[in-house]
């Protein structure tokens, strides 16, 4: 969850709470002057992790910008969505959008319905916690799960595991895109895929496909990699 700067950020200072205003683009030369999409996100960096733009989060967002054909007509739900610029960008090009975050954080999800409104997003927001199973866990039938630096408690893994498993099974044919910081190889995604009978579609390096404007304001080892069922294991 290293910080380290955000792509595309023009920030405006709301200093009572140290809120800020940070501006995302997306398309042509996703700089201020020439895109084709503008995201806004309300900050605030004294507050919970869940309410401010992880660098994992603006290279999610990036992918989802670069497949929108895929995106457009799909159902997406965003785990851990924080901040929410990956769903948001889904949202904008066309999917029908579920943003969830932990159930009981309240000026998370409410900072969430704040982000939709300001950028015209029809989206639904649901309190969602991993491993949890409340009954509105199974009314989702995602497409595509997106997931943004959401591996970084190892105490969650399993949680969050066990309700990305639960969804693939409830949607024939899903899949699990996630970005995370890559500090032990590939190996931690790996014993999770075995442990809970997922297979890896893709993996890639997060730096590969995002625009040198965006890539300069980041740093870290992160990676993006596309899970699903391993059919052999769900029978
Ligand atoms: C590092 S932040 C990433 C936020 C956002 N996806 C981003 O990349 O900007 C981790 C997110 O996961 C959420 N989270 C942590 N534990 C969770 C749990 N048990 N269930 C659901 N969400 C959780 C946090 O509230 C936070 O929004």
């Amino acid at each position: 969850m290293e910080g380290g700067g955000s792509g595309g950020r023009a920030a405006a200072v709301v200093p009572a709470r140290m809120t800020t205003l940070s501006r995302h683009y997306f398309g042509g030369s996703a700089s201020e002057r020439h895109h084709d999409l503008r995201v806004d996100i309300v900050e605030n960096i004294q507050e919970d992790y869940g309410m401010f733009v992880w660098p994992c989060s603006v290279i999610l967002a990036e992918y989802v910008w670069q497949h929108r054909s895929r995106f457009s007509a799909s159902r997406v739900v965003e785990l851990g969505a924080g901040t929410s610029l990956p769903g948001l960008v889904a949202a904008k090009v066309g999917a029908d959008v579920t943003l969830t975050d932990i159930a009981q954080n309240a000026e998370v999800l409410n900072n969430i319905r704040s982000i939709c409104a300001l950028n015209d997003a029809n989206c639904t927001v649901s309190g969602l916690t991993w491993g949890d199973w409340d009954e509105s866990v199974f009314d989702l039938h995602p497409d595509i799960i997106l997931g943004a630096d959401v591996l970084y408690d190892s105490a969650n893994f399993d949680d969050l595991f066990a309700t990305v498993t639960f969804l693939l099974e409830n949607s024939s044919g899903a899949v699990f895109i996630t970005t995370y910081h890559n500090r032990s190889g590939h190996h931690l995604i790996e014993f999770l895929m075995v442990k809970w009978g997922l297979k890896c579609l893709k993996l890639l390096d997060g730096f590969s496909f995002l625009p040198p404007c965006k890539a300069a304001l980041l740093q870290g080892n992160i990676q993006l990699v596309e899970i699903a069922l391993d059919k052999e294991k769900h029978k």
